[in-house]
């Protein structure tokens, strides 16, 4: 459990809207110095402490980490949906933690994707109007969304499910609806929250593959946020936490390796 201290005087958030500072050129996500502290009623809770964090294009990360370890804090904080306490966050040149919320309600829609354990669907809406939704942001005409989004519904299996509603679909084949939304408009990251935690273990493999397959496609990075040691397997690389803080980061040889490019064909007479 992450500590619990009694109130000190708190640390004033970062103005929303301030200083909105650009990097053309690094890494796709980085993270610095990032705390986080959740005040209820006199009691404090660290729920990260001083996280740094640098993230390529076309990683695939697990950040593992026991129940209250601060995982979700991190992620939330990472995709701009909550405000840390101190420190900063970075995705493709842009700085997250300095845009107010109606910046990030448009930079969340052009550059990350989110899967989430209980899926997130519209539950009025089919498949195919789920997976086009993200695309209705981008201002793409409907023909166009609706050709994306069964191509996106074919890739992960769900061809015979398209007019299907998310509560006419098995838990795995609304994972797979989440998973075609959170790639179809091509996000340079996309963020997974125990993604596979309504699944039993057969499913899991199932759609952990997919997951990293789709990501690797497209060269997307991939941060999954995951208690189950199994699901670290798949990336590249895993990052430890406890209580709020990063106590290992090492490389991983995935259970997905990348795709190897093809071999050049030799010439006639070579
Ligand atoms: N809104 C909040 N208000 C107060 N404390 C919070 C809040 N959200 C999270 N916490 C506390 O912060 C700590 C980290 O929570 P977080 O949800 O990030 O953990 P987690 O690693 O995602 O856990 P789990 O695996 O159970 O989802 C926990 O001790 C939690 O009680
Ligand atoms: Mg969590």
């Amino acid at each position: 459990m992450p500590e619990i201290t009694k109130k000190e005087s708190p640390t004033p958030s970062r103005p929303p809207g301030k200083a909105r500072r650009v990097k053309k050129e690094g890494p796709i996500l980085q993270v610095k110095n990032l705390r986080k502290v959740y005040e209820v009623e006199d009691d404090r809770v660290v729920a990260l402490g001083k996280v740094s964090l640098s993230i390529q294009r076309g990683e695939i990360c697990c950040i593992l980490g026991t129940s209250g370890s601060g995982k979700s804090t991190l992620l939330n904080i990472m995709a701009g949906l909550e405000k840390p306490t101190r420190g900063e966050v970075w995705i493709a040149g842009k700085e997250v933690t300095g845009m107010s919320e109606k910046e990030l309600a448009v930079f969340r829609r052009q550059n990350v994707g989110f899967i989430f354990q209980s899926y997130n669907l519209m539950p009025q809406d089919t498949a195919l109007e789920n997976v086009a939704m993200p695309l209705t942001f981008k201002g793409i005409p409907k023909k166009e969304r609706e050709e994306a989004a069964k191509k996106m519904l074919i890739r992960v299996g769900l061809k015979g499910r398209m007019k299907h509603r998310p509560s006419q679909m098995s838990g795995g084949q609304q994972q797979r609806v989440g998973i075609a939304r959170a790639f179809v408009s091509k996000p340079p990251v996309v963020f997974a929250d125990e993604p596979t935690g309504n699944l039993d273990s057969h499913t899991t493999t199932e759609v952990m593959e997919m997951i990293v397959r789709m990501a690797r496609r497209y060269n997307e990075t991939l941060i999954i946020v995951t208690h189950d040691g199994d699901i670290a397997r798949y990336a590249d690389r895993i990052i430890r936490l406890v209580d709020g803080t990063i106590v290992d980061d090492h490389p991983n040889v995935s259970v997905v390796p990348p795709e190897e490019p093809p071999k050049p064909r030799k010439a006639a007479g070579e």
